[in-house]
């Protein structure tokens, strides 16, 4: 890769979805504060433009959380980045009143997402996949004022280098398969649903199975069932049925800011209380109105003697075979776990996702971010990795960090507020650095 270097900027975010849209307004918000320095930034994406999961925009998806609960309105409620001044530029702030509904489309939030990324674009280098995060070469961690950003353009044009005072990583959630099975044109992960879809003629899809019981899985299943008619749909489901997401409102407290503190600070016990208790808020999970929907239609079709839907209760899959245009799934079945085989003409896997873990983008630099006794990252209040004694530059997560902060770790709930607080961070690691050496040294030298 070419050494050639564009440009140093304070803060560059690797990744471009809403935790680090989220990110780039409260910066822009700072700096319209007539704040003495800027904090300079650019956020490196790798989709050719911006995407939230546009592989699950399906029709009448709702969001699950509150549209108050967007990019910046617990951090700065007059903020002129807001779901409602979107729907008060987009003509529309007396309809979606009318409708009475805390829970826009996830259609509606992505034209949101959309207008917001429009507003702060001069910051953004979409096609750019960051492919690692390193020292510069030779530079002691105590000694580098920069962290080195090696980047391939998705578009075809030239690598580059960008340099950085402070990254912040949001790369997002990783698709998890069941074990010994690989995505093909007919086995599918939910987060490539649409775009497989979309690629293979309907009429060839008579036996479709889903595997899962959470959202996506039940999303799925219902979009395939309605736009399917001639189809079978095999649900697919480890629990005895969907369990119902519980977003009642004690419950929902877990998802406050003040949660994160809570758990941040609580004891190991504390910890472990939440995910106990609360899993259920996210985790294998269905929202009510899904779960009836599909429950009606599968009673519709008995009432019509005709059997579309099929649960296939405590289920799990355990392999696929493919065969030709045969695909067989090996299915553990039922109370008796008994082994069986189900042939169909697609797969999707709607089996969840594994959580955000930066050290293949960090590499050796990984070896200076010091661990816990359980081998997770140690990480500060203020979201940035705890680093050998000395190291100058910052490296902040947005996501992954569900062992230290908590739930909201890879959701939207908190990230105007989590925004925020990252970026008081680096303006306060940056104030201290510009008083200058002693009072550098007195701070403990671990300023970028
Ligand atoms: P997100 O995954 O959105 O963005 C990460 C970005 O990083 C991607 O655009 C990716 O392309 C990019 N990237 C990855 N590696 C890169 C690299 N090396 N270089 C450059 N770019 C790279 N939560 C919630 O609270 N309410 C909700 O309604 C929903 N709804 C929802 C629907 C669906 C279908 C899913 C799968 C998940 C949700 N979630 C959710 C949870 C979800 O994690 C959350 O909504 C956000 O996507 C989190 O935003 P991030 O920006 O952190 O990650
Ligand atoms: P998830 O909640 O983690 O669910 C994954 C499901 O797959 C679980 O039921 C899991 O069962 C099951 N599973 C795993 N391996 C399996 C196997 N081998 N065979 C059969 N089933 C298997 O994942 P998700 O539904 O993708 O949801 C992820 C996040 O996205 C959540 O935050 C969710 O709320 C969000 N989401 C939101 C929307 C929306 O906003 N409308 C839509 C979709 C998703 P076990 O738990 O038993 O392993």
């Amino acid at each position: 890769m070419s050494d050639r270097v564009h440009e140093t900027h304070d803060v560059v975010g690797v990744g471009f979805g809403p935790s680090n849209l989220s990110l780039a307004i409260a910066l822009e918000e700072y700096r319209a504060n007539g704040v003495e320095h800027e904090i300079s930034s650019l956020f490196l994406e790798r989709q050719a433009s911006f995407g939230w999961h546009r592989n699950m925009l399906l029709p009448s998806a709702t969001m699950q959380i509150s549209f108050l609960k967007d990019l910046v309105t617990f951090r700065n409620p007059t903020s002129s980045f807001s779901f409602i001044a979107y729907l008060h530029a987009s003509g529309r702030l007396p309809q979606f009143v009318n409708n009475q509904d805390f829970f826009p489309t996830r259609e509606e939030f992505h034209q949101y997402l959309e207008w917001a990324q429009a507003r702060v674009a001069d910051r953004i280098s979409y096609g750019s996949e960051v492919l690692s995060i390193r020292l510069p070469s030779g530079a002691a961690p105590e000694g580098a004022d920069h962290l080195r950003l090696e980047v391939a353009d998705a578009r075809g044009g030239a690598d580059r280098v960008v340099r950085a005072r402070n990254v912040v990583i949001s790369t997002g959630l990783v698709p998890s398969m069941p074990e010994g099975t690989e995505c093909d044109e007919r086995i599918w992960h939910s987060s490539e649903f649409l775009e497989k879809y979309r690629r293979i003629n309907p009429r060839e899809l008579r036996r479709v199975a889903v595997a899962g019981a959470g959202q996506s899985a039940a999303e799925i299943a219902r979009f395939l069932y309605d736009e399917l008619p001639h189809a079978q749909v095999y649900a697919v489901i480890p629990s005895y049925g969907y369990s119902v997401a519980d977003d009642t409102p004690f419950a929902n407290q877990i998802f406050d800011p003040a949660a994160v503190d809570d758990y941040y600070f609580g004891t190991e016990q504390a910890r472990e209380a939440f995910w106990r208790y609360h899993r259920n808020t996210n985790y294998s999970v269905v929202d009510d109105d899904v779960i009836r929907a599909l429950y009606r239609r599968s009673y519709d079709d008995d009432v019509r003697g005709v059997r579309r839907l099929e649960f296939l209760n405590l289920t799990r899959v355990t392999g696929v075979k493919r065969e030709g245009d045969e695909t067989r799934v090996s299915l553990q079945e039922g109370p008796d776990a008994a082994v069986r085989e189900l042939n169909v003409d697609a797969l999707v896997c709607a089996t969840g996702y594994d959580a955000m873990e930066p050290a293949d983008l960090l590499g050796d630099l990984d070896r200076l971010c010091l661990r816990d006794e359980a081998g997770r990252h140690r990480v500060e209040r203020d979201y940035r990795l705890v680093t050998a004694p000395g190291m100058r530059c910052g490296i902040y997560l947005q996501g992954g960090t569900e062992h230290t902060h908590g739930l909201t770790s890879s959701l939207l709930s908190n990230i105007a507020q989590r925004s925020g607080e990252i970026v008081d961070s680096i303006a306060a690691r940056r104030r201290l650095r510009d008083v200058g050496s002693t009072v550098l040294a007195e701070a403990g030298g671990d300023l970028g």
